[in-house]
Order: structure tokens, then sequence, then C-alpha cells
């Protein structure tokens, strides 16, 4: 094949053969096509869009570039989330080892953060000793043994993946419906999980700002599992304000472990609730919401929590760290908070020093936001809204100004805020 030839069929709004894609791949996977080759081709992709075949394709051939994991030797069923990326979303923390508790395997292979959007390894990075590479053998113990574990990727999987997200990302082709589906999809089939959900976010915090489009990247993802032998649901979820109460490494494991010991915020805990009910009705363990809601009280969540930190050199009973600054934002007037913009929180959270800009960056455990307030509460004038952490006061300024900013006060109490659970689609 010829790549100029490939880039001008999808420029021209021709559909792909599944050659042409299997070729394109493996050949950008071993440098035999170039970096600008693959974005104009992307470019391509992002404006044409591709047909479900040539996204299962895709997907495919991104598999093909790497190895899978084979999770058939568990005596037990394997289920996994993914979540699209939000502001305050712990909700990983709490839940693998809630599922565990029900005899179903978790093998969470997780990211960081990249951006206004958290990873779930930096949050686990702010327990002292925990360690996030495991081999495969590690994590195969951990598995079997404790039933939950959360650890970085391996290189070995999807690498075509992996090189192919760094060039979208600089070159303005991340927001493509078929490349994000194929993406996420290429990486949890590999992984070889037998039942999964995914978390599509949607609102300010989100890639999808609105529901057309979080639905149709959801059904695309829905599809790609379903067609690849994977049990697959997806619900989509509101990312209009954080989740939960707090937003940063540290401060989100405190809030996990809240959860864990049976308090915590509603909203972290019923989607945690909601999405365990999916990941076990996936494994073919149905479980009611009140049976599982009783595992995060009675203390067996807790117990498989301390279990699989413990098992990756996390030390369960050493102090959390706690930004060296604080600095409190009050409510400007009385009235009802009818916005907290998620997208503004995470962006003053990341500036605060949560999150990196660069890839090698390094994030402060302390740093990020607390709420003390969420949209429809009512607010006094001078009562505090949230609490900003870093251990560089520099960065306060410019933290405080984006975090005001999504901040409105109005005098009428919210009509029409989004229910936490859009839509659910299997
Ligand atoms: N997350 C991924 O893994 N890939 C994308 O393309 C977008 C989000």
């Amino acid at each position: 094949f010829d790549t100029v030839d490939v880039i001008r069929a999808k420029r021209d709004g021709r559909e792909l053969t599944s050659e042409e894609i299997a070729w394109v791949i493996d050949a950008y996977t071993h440098d035999h096509v170039a970096d600008y080759q693959m974005a104009a081709l992307n470019m391509a992709i992002l404006l044409n869009g591709m047909t479900r075949r040539e996204i299962a394709d895709w997907t495919r051939a991104m598999i093909e570039s790497g190895e899978r994991m084979n999770f058939d030797q568990l005596s037990r069923p394997t289920a996994d989330k993914h979540s699209t990326g939000g502001v305050g979303d712990k909700i990983t923390l709490p839940l693998a080892p809630l599922v565990a508790v029900f005899d179903v395997a978790v093998p969470q292979l997780s990211g960081r953060g990249l951006g206004h959007t958290g990873g779930t390894l930096d949050k686990l990075e702010a327990i002292a000793g925990w360690r996030a590479a495991l081999t495969n053998d590690e994590m195969m113990h951990q598995l079997d043994t404790v039933g939950a574990v959360i650890c970085q990727a391996g290189s070995g999987l999807a690498p075509a993946d992996r090189k192919l997200y760094a060039l979208r990302d600089v070159t303005g082709t991340v927001e493509a419906i078929p490349l994000i589906a194929s993406s996420i999809m290429s990486k949890k089939i590999a992984e070889g999980t037998s039942a999964l959900v995914l978390d599509v976010k949607v609102g300010s915090g989100a890639f999808m700002k609105n529901v057309d489009q979080a639905r149709e990247l959801a059904r695309t993802m829905v599809d790609l599992g379903t067609d690849a032998g994977v049990t697959t649901t997806a619900l989509l979820t509101d990312m209009s304000t954080p989740l939960g109460l707090t937003v940063g490494n540290a401060l989100e494991v405190r809030e996990s472990i809240e959860v864990l010991a049976g308090g915590g915020p509603a909203d972290v805990v019923d989607l945690t609730v909601a999405l365990a009910a999916e990941m076990l009705a996936g494994a073919g363990k149905t479980t009611a919401e009140d049976d599982i809601r009783a595992a995060l009280n009675d203390g067996r969540a807790m117990d498989a929590w301390r279990a699989m930190i413990a098992a990756q050199d996390g030390d369960n009973d050493a102090a959390l760290p706690v930004a060296a600054e604080q600095h409190v934002i009050t409510a400007p007037r009385s009235g009802y908070l009818t916005t907290l913009d998620a997208y503004a929180v995470g962006v003053a959270s990341w500036r605060l020093g949560a999150g990196r800009a660069r890839k090698d960056d390094q994030v402060q455990a302390g740093a990020g936001i607390e709420l003390h307030a969420k949209p429809g509460d009512k607010v006094t004038a001078g009562a505090p809204l949230m609490t900003l952490h870093t251990d560089t006061p520099e960065r306060f300024d410019r933290a405080i100004e984006i975090a005001e900013e999504g901040v409105v006060i109005s005098d009428d109490a919210p009509t029409n805020s989004p229910s936490l659970i859009i839509d659910r689609l299997a």
C-alpha cells in the first residue's frame, strides 16, 4: 500500500478496507509511516468519520500491535471499569476493592493525569510506599489473593495506541469519536477482562460536552466491546460539576477512604455502587444495590482496600501528605450556588500543582481543592466555598481567579440540575 493513497482515500470520503487499516497501523507502529502522514490521516478521520466496520478494524489492528493478557487461569470472573475522565473522579479507588468483595477479580490498568483531569496512579502515589508498576506475574498473583489490583498498564499493551495518542495530543485530533473509542477499547480488550463498564462523562469537565456526543461515544464503545466478546455496558454520568467534595491527589484518597468507611459524599457513594452493580452483573454475579452498599458499611470493602494497598507496598497507617499552604475562597454574596463548574475547578486544581503540564512533571501530593458547597446549596455572603491547597503559594493568584470564574450564585434555586446518572447503554 501507499501511505499517500490511504490518506487521500479518507480525505475524499472513501471507506478504508480492512487490509489498508491493518497495514497502516502496523507500518506506523514500526516507523514505516511518518508522524506527519499519520497526523494527516487522523485529521481526515476526524473530519470525515469512520464506519462501524472501519472502527472495528482500526481497534483490532491496535490490539494486534502488542500483547494480550489472559485471565482464564483465575478462579474468579474478571470485570473492569473505564472512565473517560473527569474532575474529582476518584471512583476507581473505592470501586475496585468493593467489587472484589463479591468474588469478582478487578484488573484495573490505570494512567496518570495530563491536563485538568486527574490520574488514578497519581492519586494512589500519595500513599507512602505505594507502587504503580507491577510485573504481569505480580498482577496475576494479587488478583488471585486480594482480588483487586490498580496498576500501571505495561508498555506491551496496544503500543500503536501509545504512539498514536501522543501524536493526537499535539495535532488537534484527540476529539474524534472513532479515535477515542478505538483507543480506549483496544487497551481494554487487550487487557483481557471478561466484563467492562464504561463511565462516559458529560459536561464541562469532560471530553464530551453534550449528551448526544457522549451517547454516540458510548454506543461506539459498547458495540466494539460486545463484538469482541467482552460483556460491555455504559453509564452516561454528569461532569458539569466535580464529583464529591475533593479534587487533588491526597485529598481524593482521603475521600475515598471515607467512602470505604461507610461515609463520604452521596454522589461518590451512589456512582460507586451503580458502577459496582454493572460490573457484578456483567461478570454473571448480579447483586442488589443494598447488598453492595452493605459491604461499604460493614468494613468488608475497607478490608479489601487495605489488602490491595499493602500488596503494592503502600503504608495504610501513614498520614496522607498535606499541602504547606491553604487559601479559602468565600461566597461574594448570599443566594443559591447554581454553578460550580467542573472545568474551572479542574484547571484551578491543576494550576495549584495537582496535575502536570508536561508528561515528565512531578505532581504535588497535597495540592488541590476542597469544596464546601455543591450546586443547589444555599450560601451566605462570606461563608467558605472552597479551600485551595498548594506547596507553592505563588500559584494561588491565578488558581483563585480561575476557580472564582467557575462560581455562579443566584437569587433562585437552580431548576434544571442534571441527574448524576443520565443514561445507561447495553
Ligand atoms: N483516553 C484514551 O485512552 N484515549 C483517548 O483517545 C481518549 C481518552
